[in-house]
């Protein structure tokens, strides 16, 4: 259990915010009270700092103030005590913890006094994220991304979420995401000179600021085509590395994210001034996208857009890439099918089409079993906005909902020995494919736009690298996971590169 320090340090904007609305929604309050106790109340009223104080007192005449017999709710089991949930390694371990304990559908109260649900089955994992989409909005720590990425795309929610995502889904059809294959082909032809450089001097190779160069690069030159060359490599270093390399959360990251800002904006203004060519990037897609009455994105909304869709679109796949390379780097059964593939489908650079790639369904079964095991978006939150009922309990207002892929994809319930990586689970009918929960990418109406693109670009990758380098493991050590935001390696993982 955290101090209720560390609680509010991690939550207060959270707490801030209930505090200022709970007054006004009643109807919020209840699932509260129900599960209000007298350990909760010692916590808060123990803290040390006065904002913990006062935020008790607020608590406790909000409660006073409810009088009316309230309709009670069936919520599934759970601690007594207050549990608190982030976007944290603690938090992986509470759950795996609560979900022995309790099982797959499990309330508790967090440090704020607001309920929330952690389920761990995957028919109401569908239902939530598919069929009654509609029924919730993103959830707790979306905040925080709201602050780097503005009101873009995997933030925004109800009718400013609809509008962007009609405006944007076009230009993510299949054919424009064929027209990017070039892009693929030469940001992997560009790793290949760097490693036989790597090789040459008998160097290790950092795969995973490698496959985070690759995928960056890749991105960028998607979205502003000749652009990223006059406009963006002219900065010096790349002005959106620190995204993928820099840990650190303080003012210099704030610093940099305005400067991104100030270069975005001046790229859209210039963009938008100049006559129209027939120049095929995403921004120039962007820009001609209109909504249902005709108007266009403003700058502001550009500018969001723009920054989810750089941020969303490199560190997944590059994350993705490294943990494929760490794990045939241990599998060599698992490379020794890959290359042969390769070497069918794709035996030099100019032989890559889209047929090729569709035919390569090794590759497909090795990056999605590399998912199922190292999913980047490991844990998903949601805010229910609409009474809902889930496994016969009920789902109020106002609760959070935890999902996560990470936990289900290695549940036992559903895959036999699931931390083994083995392709062949893959190797199945899409029918029997359906009953295991396997949401990388979430499901339903949020589902991720740029699956296919994430998929094409790491097919790539590894049908002209792997047949052209092995990569050979340094030493034996697992790779501890960092989980924040997104999923990765706590340490960067070094591998001996050597040309076949
Ligand atoms: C392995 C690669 C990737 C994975 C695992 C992944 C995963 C996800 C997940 C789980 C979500 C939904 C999050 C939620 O509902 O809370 C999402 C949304 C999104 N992703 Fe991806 N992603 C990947 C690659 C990409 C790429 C390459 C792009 C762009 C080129 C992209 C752009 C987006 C956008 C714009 C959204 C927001 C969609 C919406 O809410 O309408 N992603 N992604």
């Amino acid at each position: 259990m955290r101090r209720i320090d560390d609680v509010l340090r991690l939550e207060s904007t959270e707490l801030k915010s209930f505090c200022g609305s709970s007054l006004k929604m009643g109807s919020v309050l209840w699932p509260m009270v129900k599960v209000w106790r007298p350990s909760l109340q010692y916590r808060i009223c123990a803290g040390q700092c006065n904002i913990a104080r006062v935020l008790s007192i607020r608590y406790r005449a909000v409660l006073r103030s409810m009088t009316s017999p309230q309709a009670s709710f069936r919520l599934p089991p759970g601690p007594k005590e207050p549990v608190a949930l982030g976007i944290d390694p603690e938090t992986l371990q509470t759950l795996r913890q609560l979900q022995q304990q309790y099982g797959d559908m499990v309330s508790l109260t967090q440090p704020n006094g607001r309920l929330a649900y952690f389920i761990n089955d995957a028919a109401e994992v569908r239902r939530i994220l598919a069929r009654r989409h509609a029924k919730y909005r993103k959830g707790p720590g979306f905040e925080r991304v709201k602050m780097l990425l503005g009101n873009g795309l995997i933030v925004s929610d109800g009718d400013v979420w609809r509008r962007s995502r009609r405006m944007i889904q076009p230009a993510f059809s299949r054919q424009n995401i064929h027209g990017l294959l070039d892009v693929m082909v030469d940001c992997s032809e560009r790793r290949a000179s760097h490693w036989q450089t790597l090789v040459a001097n008998n160097e290790q190779c950092n795969i995973t600021a490698e496959t985070s160069d690759f995928a960056l690069e890749l991105i960028l030159i998607s979205i502003f085509g000749p652009d990223y060359e006059s406009r963006i490599l002219t900065e010096g270093e790349n002005p959106f590395a620190f995204l993928s390399r820099d840990s650190k959360r303080d003012l210099s990251v704030v610093m940099k994210v305005r400067h991104l800002r100030e270069l975005l904006t001046s790229i859209i203004e210039d963009r938008r001034a100049a006559a129209a060519t027939d120049q095929f990037d995403f921004l120039t897609m962007y820009l001609q996208a209109e909504d249902k009455d005709g108007q266009p994105f403003s700058n502001k909304e550009l500018l969001d857009e723009l920054m989810t869709l750089i941020v969303a679109g490199f560190e997944t796949s590059a994350n993705t890439l490294s943990w494929v390379w760490h794990l045939i780097s241990k599998h060599p059964d698992v490379e020794t099918k890959l290359i042969a593939e390769a070497r069918e489908h794709m035996p030099n650079a100019a032989a890559i089409s889209v047929e090729a790639l569709t035919a390569m369904t090794y590759t497909q079964q090795v990056l999605e079993e590399t998912l199922r095991l190292y999913p980047p978006v490991w844990l998903f939150t949601r805010r229910c906005n609409e009474a809902d009922e889930l496994d016969n309990f009920d789902v109020p207002p106002g609760t959070d909902i935890y999902l996560s892929p990470f936990v289900l994809q290695r549940s036992e319930h559903y895959w036999s020995d699931p931390e083994r990586f083995d392709p062949d689970r893959f190797a199945i009918s899409d029918k029997a494919k359906k009953d295991r929960p396997f949401f990388p990418f979430s499901l339903g109406p949020r589902r991720c736009v740029g699956e296919y693109f994430s998929f094409m670009e790491m097919k790539v990758h590894l049908g002209l690298l792997l047949p052209r380098f092995s990569m050979l493991r340094t030493d034996h050590n697992e790779p501890d996971l960092e989980l924040g935001i997104n999923l990765r390696s706590a340490e960067d993982i070094f591998l001996k590169p050597q040309e076949r």
